[in-house]
């Protein structure tokens, strides 16, 4: 939206209407007061949000200044209301205290308050009162860190930390171990591709951060693919599969890269005949799934479940948030920060990502940059949706492991960590770090490295 027209009318409106009647808001809901049962700081976190944030985050309940009525502004605020409410929507039941924000909706909020982002500032040039003061600031975000530590993913962070965006991974994974054993040899099994060539690990591989570590994936007959392998190291945590999100699931995920004729371009008809013929996987599949035996259904639940069971834990980084305070150096504790304010109200969760779709280049036209044709896979999540409003959105990736998981981005054309920092700096937040702070994001990232089976993923070299 072009910005300066509503500041030219707003000014003009101003000449002409008393200030007061400005800022006098005419409409019907009066303020409520939180439900009995929350917080000192909910109770004043709410009158915040009332106060100053409802005009635009809460649709069909919002009270409209006096000039709202007005033709062209009237079209920019809707504008603004719709643009708004697609990233938090202030809804009476959570404003009340009835119902609970988001992980995500916390980190968005964490976000804004740190970057003093809302309301934004021509909003303020009309509204002065609506700004944050300082005390509105400590209160909200006092208001956030309590409402993290009541979330059962913070149950393992050390006390002090347990308002922090990103959560520790748990120890140890609750899957029934026969699934998890049947679900990795079907994952390592060559026979789920049409030359018996290929498997699950062929493009994610273990021992390479659960990605090929290569720009796209090669399928069967050295077809390459269009995309870059995304790691299955802790995919369980993602709010759906693949960079657009097209399978709900990780079960639904497993039945993709079979058929693709790019990839292992096999029919389900084939595998399961193929498998049944193996003796040992006809008794695996009897006896944990019983009648319903070997199918493409049982064959990606066993994939799924030996998924769930592809976590990383106790990264130095975790380590920390269980109470190891003197466990990471300067630098990575300042890299951390500056990912506190730029990064984490899109990554952020025990992932460190996966909980969200947003777009690529929010402040900057990253393709532009990057240069080259724009490739089908660019479109991102709009290839799912058909809705221009989500061209070029990407699940945000999960950022575990980062360091093992080159080159960056769907479309794997950054190979360098620092570089890829960098680069989000630039587009999502209008940021040219510099290169103590690049360097220092890049050591904080590297403290997300962790165990598999009790082993460290960190290259040998180190
Ligand atoms: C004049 C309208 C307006 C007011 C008032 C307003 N916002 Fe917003 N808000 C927006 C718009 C537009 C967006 C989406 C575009 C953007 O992020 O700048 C947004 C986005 C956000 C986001 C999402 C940020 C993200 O990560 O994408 C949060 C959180 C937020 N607002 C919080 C607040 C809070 C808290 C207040 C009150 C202190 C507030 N807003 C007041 C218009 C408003
Ligand atoms: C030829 C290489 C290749 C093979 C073989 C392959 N994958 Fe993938 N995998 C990819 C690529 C590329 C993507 C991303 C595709 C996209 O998002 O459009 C992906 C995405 C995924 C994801 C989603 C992760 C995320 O963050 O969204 C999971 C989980 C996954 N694969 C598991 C598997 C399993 C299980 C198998 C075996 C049944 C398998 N893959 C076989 C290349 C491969
Ligand atoms: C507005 C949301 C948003 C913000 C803010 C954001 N990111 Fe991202 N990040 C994304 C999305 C979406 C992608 C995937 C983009 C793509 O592949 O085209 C991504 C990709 C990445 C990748 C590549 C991961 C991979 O496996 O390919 C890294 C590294 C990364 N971000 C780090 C950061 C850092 C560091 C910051 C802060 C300086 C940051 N991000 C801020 C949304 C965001």
């Amino acid at each position: 939206m072009n910005k300066k027209p509503l500041l030219f009318l707003l000014a003009a409106v101003a000449v002409f209407l008393p200030l007061s009647n400005l800022l006098g808001l005419s409409g019907e809901n009066e303020p409520i007061v939180a439900v009995s049962g929350t917080t000192p700081n909910f109770a004043k976190t709410t009158q915040i949000f009332q106060n100053k944030c409802v005009d635009c985050h809460s649709p069909g309940m919002t009270r409209m200044p006096v000039y709202a009525k007005l033709p062209i502004a009237k079209q920019l605020m809707a504008q603004d209301i719709s643009n708004a409410s697609a990233r938090l929507i202030l809804s009476k039941a959570l404003y009340s205290g009835e119902e609970k924000f988001t992980p995500l909706a916390l980190a968005r909020l964490e976000g804004a308050i740190l970057n003093n982002s809302m309301p934004p500032h021509l909003y303020l040039s009309m509204h002065w009162a609506a700004k944050l003061t300082p005390e509105d600031k400590q209160t909200i975000l006092a208001w956030i860190a309590e409402e993290r530590a009541l979330l059962p993913l913070s149950k393992d962070t050390t006390k002090a930390l347990k308002g922090e965006p990103i959560q520790p991974l748990p120890l140890k994974v609750s899957v029934d171990p026969q699934k998890i054993a049947l679900g990795k040899k079907l994952f390592h099994d060559p026979l789920l591709s049409a030359d018996n060539t290929m498997s699950c690990s062929s493009c994610h591989d273990l021992t390479k951060g659960g990605t090929d570590q290569a720009k796209v994936a090669t399928g069967i007959k050295g077809q390459q693919g269009p995309i870059n392998s995304p790691s299955v190291y802790n995919a369980m945590y993602n709010l759906a599969q693949f960079w657009d999100g097209r399978a709900k699931d990780l079960q639904a995920q497993a039945a993709g890269p079979v058929a693709n004729p790019g990839e292992m371009g096999e029919q389900w008809d084939h595998v399961v005949s193929k498998l049944t013929q193996v003796s040992e996987y006809k008794t695996a599949f009897d006896t944990l799934y019983g009648q319903q035996s070997l199918t493409k259904d049982t064959v990606t639940d066993a994939i799924a479940g030996y998924e769930q069971s592809l976590v990383t834990p106790n990264s130095r980084f975790d380590k920390y948030l269980r109470g190891d305070k003197a466990i990471l150096t300067a630098n990575e504790m300042a890299g951390y920060d500056l990912f506190k304010i730029n990064c984490a109200s899109c990554h952020n969760g025990p992932a460190v990502g996966g909980l969200s779709y947003e777009k690529m280049g929010v402040k900057q036209d990253y393709f532009k940059l990057r240069g080259g044709p724009l490739t089908e896979t660019d479109n991102g999540r709009f290839n799912v949706t058909k809705d221009e409003k989500d061209r070029h959105f990407f699940k945000v990736p999960v950022l575990r492991n980062v360091e093992l998981t080159f080159p960056y981005f769907h479309d794997g054309s950054v190979a360098n960590l620092a570089e890829a920092v960098r680069i989000m700096g630039k587009v999502q937040k209008n940021k040219n770090f510099t290169e103590e702070e690049t360097n220092n994001i890049v050591a904080f990232l590297k403290t997300l490295t962790g165990e598999y089976q009790g082993k460290s993923l960190a290259p040998l070299t180190k």
